[in-house]
């Protein structure tokens, strides 16, 4: 099986190259600066020299502040962008599997979000990202669209390093403990995404196309996921940092997030037999790559 996934240096991206090399499967990542997400003229020509038997729509505009100022290239990026790949992918009548987030939803509901709630993003990120899921849908019914959220690794930035990197010079931090989500490992999604990749080439089971949800199993805030972040740090020699959970108004940003964004993982447990390892058992994989086994063991 060959791949196209765009994105060169993301958290994603690199995790699908890591483990389609493990697993025997072709993963030709494309990406700035030869294919430009905001200039659709770029795509087609990388992708269909690649003669992928699937494409993997991970590449975005992923500052999710940094996007209320630039809301047109992010939505050409996470909007635009997507529909383009999809109607290359039905050109070429194979699949599209696009990433999406847990950010097209509004935070309001009292239990984990699933695929048939309605999406009411209070972002221009997600905003953005729910344009692009409509866009593909519109293109292609050929799709699996896969919302995640809180996403981490040991590639690229994201909520982990920043705390062991902040930990570094500070004594104390303070983290918002009200917004609740589920933390997702990126070589966790790209095992799934490969898994749901080699289904979907052979079998044409609309069942098996749509919108699914994927992340870790269980849930925490960020306040949560900080403490198990500088704990795991301690356990292997680093040094404590104490976290001070603080409400979300008290650290203002550009863009709103949701205060609940738990996404159900039910729908791809029974279609595709598939769950994520809980957060936290992949957060020690993730810490062990960044710093090593613990103290006291090999
Ligand atoms: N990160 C999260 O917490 C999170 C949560 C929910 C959903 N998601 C979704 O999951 C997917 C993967 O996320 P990730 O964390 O792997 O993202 P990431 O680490 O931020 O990587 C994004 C990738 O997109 C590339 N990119 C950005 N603008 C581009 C453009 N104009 N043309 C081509 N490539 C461009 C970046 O390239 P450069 O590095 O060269 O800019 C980078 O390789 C995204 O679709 C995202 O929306 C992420």
């Amino acid at each position: 099986m060959r791949i196209v996934v765009t994105g060169r240096e993301g958290q994603v991206d690199t995790s699908l190259q890591v483990l389609g090399e493990a697993m025997g499967i072709e993963v030709i990542r494309v990406g700035l600066p030869e294919v430009d997400l905001s200039a659709p003229e770029t795509l087609a020509g990388p992708i269909r020299a690649a003669k992928p038997d699937v494409i993997i729509s991970s590449a975005a505009y992923t500052a999710v502040d940094k996007a209320e100022s630039e809301a047109s290239l992010a939505q050409a990026i996470n909007g635009d962008a997507p529909g383009e790949l999809a109607r290359i992918a039905a050109d070429l009548n194979i699949p599209i599997l696009h990433l999406s987030t847990d950010y097209v939803f509004a935070g309001g509901k009292e239990g984990v979000y699933e695929e048939s709630d309605v999406p009411a993003p209070v972002s221009v990120y997600g905003r953005t990202k729910l344009s692009g899921e409509l866009q593909i849908a519109t293109a292609t019914p050929n799709h699996v669209i896969v919302r995640t959220a809180w996403v981490y690794s040991p590639y690229g930035n994201n909520f982990v390093k920043t705390m062991l990197r902040l930990g570094e010079s500070r004594d104390e931090i303070n983290v918002v403990a009200d917004q609740r989500g589920c933390p997702t490992y990126a070589p966790e999604i790209a095992r799934a995404l490969l898994i749901v990749a080699q289904r979907v080439v052979t079998d044409a089971d609309p069942a098996l196309r749509g919108v699914f949800h994927l992340t870790g199993q269980g849930e925490t805030t960020w306040a949560g996921f900080a403490e198990a972040v500088f704990d795991g740090s301690v356990r292997r020699g680093g040094k404590a940092v104490k976290v001070n959970p603080i409400p979300t108004e008290a650290y203002p940003t550009p863009a709103k997030r949701p205060a609940n964004s738990r996404l159900s993982g039910e729908k791809l447990a029974k279609i595709y037999d598939l769950r994520l390892d809980p957060w936290h058992v992949s957060l020690e994989d993730c810490l062990a790559r960044l710093l090593g086994a613990p103290v006291g063991k090999e």
